[in-house]
């Protein structure tokens, strides 16, 4: 794996990154571009399907990258011999704030497959409240969560 790593170690950084850079990038945009302008549909139906709907393609889109971002970190993790380093508690505090976020993506998309499920039935209250959580907690929790392992990984790429 060590030398697998070094040969192919800007591919895999670079994967890296770019996974980062799309999932929170992702969510920055859908909680402070996509949102904002969501909000301004009058018709509360039409402005919370809107909402679901840029859920789903959102989540589409960043699920291969939060894969894509496990795997390379485990590449990383082996090809460094992270756990044998000075940087092991780093390495393990990336890992807890990836499963942290990764439950709290497949919450987000029970949750947002729920409202769509009231939705259809009529009940806007207990969608809204569903995709509210999402929007106020939920993709804020991530977006932090990412900007931490962001740092981290600066902290990686400048010391390793
Ligand atoms: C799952 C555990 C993780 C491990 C073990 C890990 C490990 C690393 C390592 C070793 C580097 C340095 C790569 C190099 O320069 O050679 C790095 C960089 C980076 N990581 Fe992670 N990472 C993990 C999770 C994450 C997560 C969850 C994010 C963001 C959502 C993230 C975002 C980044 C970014 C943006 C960089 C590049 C920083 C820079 O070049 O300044 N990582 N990571």
């Amino acid at each position: 794996m060590e030398a697998l790593f070094f040969e192919y170690k800007t591919l895999i950084v670079f994967l890296h990154v770019i996974s980062a850079v799309i999932w929170v990038g992702g969510m920055v945009a859908m909680r402070f571009a996509a949102h904002q302008s969501f909000l301004e549909i009058q018709d509360p139906q039409e402005r919370l399907r809107r909402i679901a709907h840029a859920l789903k393609r959102l989540f589409i889109i960043v699920f291969p990258f939060v894969i894509i971002l496990i795997l390379t970190a485990i590449v990383m993790i082996k090809g460094y011999s992270l756990p044998q380093s000075e940087f092991a508690s780093l390495s393990h505090i990336k890992e807890g704030i990836w499963t942290v976020m990764f439950i709290n993506l497949v919450v987000m998309i029970k949750r947002r497959n729920r409202a769509v499920v009231f939705l259809e039935a009529g009940d806007i209250a207990a969608a809204k409240f569903s995709l509210g959580i999402i929007g106020k907690y939920m993709v804020p929790l991530n977006i932090i969560l990412g900007i931490v392992a962001i740092f981290l990984g600066t902290i990686f790429s400048t010391s390793l």
